[in-house]
């Protein structure tokens, strides 16, 4: 089965069970402030799960692209991965456990014909919070896994989420397949790695607020997140996701660039490869390599992919390892649409490091020399002035079995304002937006400037390239070439003001999507999604497709303030602003 059959299998499957697909979203969370990128398929459904009404239902399914750089220093095995996809398929305050596990067993058992034997699951042995998961063990039993096969497992082993410190979260069921050749052990040993996670049903029975109270949700959700990499492999019959198609031709392709065999050098072609992706992906989410936020993070994955690249002595560009990407990944209609630019960013940022790269090595070979620690202040020599990614430095002294002082680093980073602002700000990790009512409003200004800009800049085709709300301010991105003039600013400011003092009612309506463009709502619009959506509408001034939540009332809005207004990459402007 190859990739495109599996994804049809599995939307098809949960389509049949009445579930609806919804949109495969930006890896770039919008109006989330405390993540840098979408690390799981529920991420962009976070409101929904806490109570709002979800205008396609309450069972929902996707293919979601992902990222997580906890990862990063596990890729390179067989099976992690910072880009990856997941299977994902929810109910929203409908379907409880026993359908949520049926589903999952039917899917893999049935339709995907994985037998029984080859399986093994894990749940929830219960705290003082929560109690044990009964309702899962027999359901386990009922579809016929032996007793020896169902682990009963702690608060670190079933137990997802909050993906951040605040949000949705609860126990969870865990599948296993037993990927190996030998006999499949009668008893599940949820530590032998020839046990490979498949995925989990997650029960989100529970909101933990920022005091770290566990309060019990409304309404009971099921979230299960499967790895989509690993089910392909299992199908494909390889014991290495980077055989399956989603790796193969990438690893074909550094193959040949380096003249070496995949079989001699299986860990740098598989970091190569897949930070390479995550880059390709991010980049082509709108976001170019820099120095802060996920622009950091993908020039820390080029830059990386880059030393491996050097070790297997690739003369070619990144950007020739980058092309089998977008012919694997063809229906993501974006990748090929941004194609020209995404290289030339990789090639770009390659450029910009080789410059700095053979400099560095020859002072990272000074500074080690005779040495067994390398002290933070040399660290942040090679970080700031060579552009080495702290982690390229750690590897890079790893090999020469010598210690780096990384605690003293990010110390002498924190004076660094633009490293710290990501590095110690701890947004490495995820998190979940907050809903407060400071963020809501915030998020109504953020469609009233929307609609001034067209209106003062007299150009009905400047639309939203990108939007942060902080409780703090609002950050918002849109397309138009030149600086604003400080008068143009006046009159973006003065026109949000008197819609504020115009005391508006914002109105909610949910339509199909065809009926939304007709209507003139701003939106993104793929034809492949004519389910229904959320119109937010604010007098007769804004109209927009919008997930929400938002004010009731534009009076509730304090005065629109625009702090800065800068460039944000090529065509792209950015403002800051705030309420006060
Ligand atoms: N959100 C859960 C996960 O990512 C399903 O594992």
């Amino acid at each position: 089965m190859n990739r495109k059959q599996l994804i049809k299998k599995y939307i098809e499957f949960f389509k049949s069970k009445d579930h609806k697909e919804i949109q495969n979203a930006s890896l770039i969370p919008e109006n989330d402030p405390t993540v840098l990128f979408t690390t799981a398929g529920m991420h962009p459904l976070v409101p929904f799960l806490l109570g709002e009404k979800h205008p396609q239902g309450k069972r929902l399914v996707n293919i979601q692209r992902c990222i997580r750089t906890v990862d990063i220093g596990e890729v390179g095995d067989i099976k992690h991965h910072t880009f990856f996809e997941q299977m994902g398929n929810w109910s929203i305050g409908d379907y409880g456990k026993t359908d949520a596990i049926k589903y999952t067993f039917e899917f893999l058992t049935a339709s995907l014909k994985i037998p029984l034997n080859k399986l093994a699951a894990s749940i929830f042995e219960g705290n003082s919070t929560s109690p044990k998961d009964k309702e899962s063990y027999s359901i386990l039993l009922e579809l016929g896994l032996p007793e020896e096969r169902i682990a009963i497992l702690d608060k670190n082993e079933n137990w997802w989420g909050p993906a951040g410190k605040t949000g949705p979260c609860g126990p969870d069921s865990e599948i296993f397949y037993w990927i190996s050749e030998k006999p499949v052990p009668k008893t599940f040993d949820y530590k032998n790695e020839n046990w490979m996670e498949l995925g989990n049903n997650v029960f989100m029975e529970y909101n933990k607020d920022s005091k770290g109270n566990l309060l019990p949700l409304k309404q009971k959700n099921v979230d299960y997140g499967g790895g989509f990499e690993r089910m392909l492999a299992i199908l494909e019959g390889h014991n290495d996701n980077y055989m399956t198609e989603a790796f193969k031709q990438i690893i074909q392709k550094i193959e040949q660039l380096s003249n070496k065999k995949y079989e001699d050098y299986k860990k740098e072609m598989r970091i190569i490869a897949d930070h390479i992706k995550a880059a390709t992906f991010i980049i082509a989410d709108g976001i170019i390599p820099g120095n802060s936020e996920q622009g950091y993070v993908v020039r820390r994955l080029i830059r990386r992919a880059i030393k491996f690249k050097k070790e297997l002595e690739i003369k070619e560009s990144i950007s020739k390892i980058a092309k089998p990407i977008f012919k694997i990944y063809n229906d993501y209609k974006h990748l090929e649409k941004n194609k020209k630019q995404i290289l030339k960013e990789l090639k770009q940022e390659e450029d910009k490091f080789e410059k700095t790269l053979e400099k560095g090595l020859k002072i990272f070979e000074k500074i080690t020399k005779n040495k067994k620690e390398i002290s933070c202040k040399d660290a942040f020599l090679l970080y700031q002035s060579y552009g080495f990614p702290i982690e390229m430095t750690i590897e890079l002294a790893k090999e020469q079995k010598i210690k780096v002082d990384e605690t003293g680093f990010k110390k002498e980073c924190k004076s660094h304002e633009e490293l710290s602002r990501t590095a110690s700000a701890g947004k490495f990790k995820s998190g979940l937006a907050d809903n407060s009512e400071q963020t809501k409003k915030l998020h109504t200004a953020c469609h009233m400037l929307n609609e001034a800009l067209r209106v003062i800049l007299k150009n009905p085709d400047i639309h939203q390239k990108g939007s942060n709300i902080t409780p703090e301010r609002l950050r918002f991105d849109f397309n138009f070439d030149r600086k604003l003039t400080d008068e143009e600013k006046q009159k973006i400011e003065d026109l949000v003001n008197k819609k504020i003092q115009e005391k508006i009612p914002i109105e909610m309506e949910e339509m199909p999507l065809d009926k939304a463009q007709k209507s003139g709502a701003q939106g993104i619009f793929d034809d492949k999604y004519k389910e229904k959506v959320k119109v937010y509408s604010i007098g007769n001034f804004s109209k927009e497709i919008c997930a929400g939540p938002h004010a009731k009332n534009t009076s509730e809005l304090e005065t629109f303030k625009i702090k800065k207004e800068e460039s944000s990459s090529a065509g792209v402007r950015r403002i800051k602003a705030i309420l006060k």
